[in-house]
């Protein structure tokens, strides 16, 4: 069973941004989302992790239509099975990098794992309060908020563009080790083609339409 589809998604603000968007995510799968700065990229991310509601077309997850989902069971998926990684970082301002795991952990009953501290290079910081952290610190720290939830579906919003290339780079493989090892997927947004290469599938956005091109 997939864990993601969306079939004929349809959405349209001031202007339509895309018709007759499909696409498919399995376990272990990735996917890479790229296309110009406008195209609709983050509108569709929005959609397919539940944020928002398009104006045509079905999103599945684990096979059920969430449009016909009841409040409660689309509520336990999002707190289980899904981890949001966005371009801002929602991170509790008024706690440390480490409560803010735990809260986390607490609510999806799982342990906060010290080896993905040390593999995300925030061990060292982890109880200093966010607003001490830098960008790319914060950035690290609610990458690290959502591999602790061990969420089903991963989606990712630039998720290193605030890291440099090298930290970036070991990020990411921390993200594609978490798929393979947790039988997860992921939907990546991203302008950088070297790091879209490395998905299982590539799509454009262009034209309003959703186009594979790996
Ligand atoms: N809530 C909204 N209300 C009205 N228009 C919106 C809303 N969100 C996005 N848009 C418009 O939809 C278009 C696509 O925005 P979106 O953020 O999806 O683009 P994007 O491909 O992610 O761009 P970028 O690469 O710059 O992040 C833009 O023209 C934007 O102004
Ligand atoms: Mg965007």
């Amino acid at each position: 069973m997939n864990l993601l589809s969306a079939e004929d998604l349809t959405h349209t603000f001031e202007y339509e941004l895309f018709n007759s968007v499909s696409l498919n995510l399995d376990p272990k799968e990735s996917i890479a989302i790229i296309g110009i700065s406008g195209s609709g990229k983050s509108t569709l991310l929005h959609i397919l992790s539940t944020l928002l509601k398009p104006n045509g077309g079905r999103v599945k997850i684990f096979g059920e239509d969430i449009a016909l989902m009841d409040k409660k069971r689309l509520t336990k998926i999002k707190r289980d099975d899904l981890g949001l990684v966005f371009q801002s970082h929602y991170l509790f301002k008024g706690f440390s990098a480490y409560e803010n795991l735990e809260v986390a952990a607490m609510l999806s009953k799982q342990n906060i794992e010290t080896p993905l501290l040390e593999h995300l290079g925030i061990k060292e910081c982890i109880h200093q309060k966010v607003t001490e952290l830098s960008g790319g610190q914060q950035q690290r720290v609610s990458i690290a908020r959502v591999l602790t939830k061990k969420p089903r579906i991963i989606f990712a919003d630039e998720p290193t563009g605030n890291l440099d290339k090298q930290t970036a780079g070991e990020v990411m493989s921390l993200f594609f080790e978490y798929c393979k090892n947790n039988n997860a997927g992921m939907v990546l947004v991203t302008h950088d083609e070297v790091l879209a290469q490395m998905c299982t599938k590539v799509y454009k956005l262009q034209n309003k339409e959703l186009v594979r091109i790996k």
